[in-house]
């Protein structure tokens, strides 16, 4: 299997001018190493995406929306929740925020249609994470949380996939 594996690599490294796309990336986590890591990994596309702030303080909760199910909430529901929503083809396509050794203080989703939902405190140090190809989108997120709040924030990129399902197209019409 590793043989046929490595002879296809070859031939495809050498019979073609363009390299074969890297379909996935992944930008490494921001953030405090401590606590228990949680994936939001899940079947279908992302439509929606709530944050749990807390006034004056960092980021404490954070859910995604995959088709028409919300995922269990990573951290917890301390706090003033914001909830954006998406429109058909859109995707979140950026992270930025800020953080320090141990907690994410602010978080900023932005979209390929340009929104975004910005929540948090304007405390610590800036990142901004992207996808590495073109034409990509988020996946999901690697988060860590001592329970309570969200310590660090990693991003699974990959290409953009066909999310415009009528299971989307219904919701959107409402
Ligand atoms: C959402 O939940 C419904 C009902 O449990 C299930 O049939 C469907 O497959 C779920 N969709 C996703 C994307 O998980």
């Amino acid at each position: 299997m590793l043989h046929i594996c490595l002879i296809i690599s070859v031939v495809c490294a050498t019979g073609t001018t363009m390299p074969l796309p890297d379909l996935f990336s992944y930008s490494p986590a921001v953030g405090g190493g401590s606590g228990t890591e949680y994936s939001t990994a899940h079947e279908g596309c992302i439509t929606g995406i709530k944050i749990w702030e807390y006034s004056g303080s960092y980021i404490y909760g954070l859910q995604l929306k995959y088709d028409t199910n919300w995922t269990t909430i990573i951290g917890s529901e301390n706090g003033n929740p914001q909830v954006m929503e998406f429109y058909e083809k859109e995707y979140i396509t950026q992270i930025s925020g800020k953080y320090d050794s141990s907690y994410i203080y602010e978080l900023i989703f932005v979209t390929n249609l340009g929104r975004f939902l910005k929540v948090g405190q304007p405390a610590g140090n800036s990142f901004n994470i992207y996808p590495a190809q073109r034409g990509s989108d988020l996946r999901f997120l690697s988060i860590r949380t001592n329970g309570w709040a969200i310590a660090s924030i990693g991003a699974h990129w990959s290409v953009i996939r066909n999310c415009d399902m009528s299971v989307n197209t219904a919701i959107k019409k409402v």
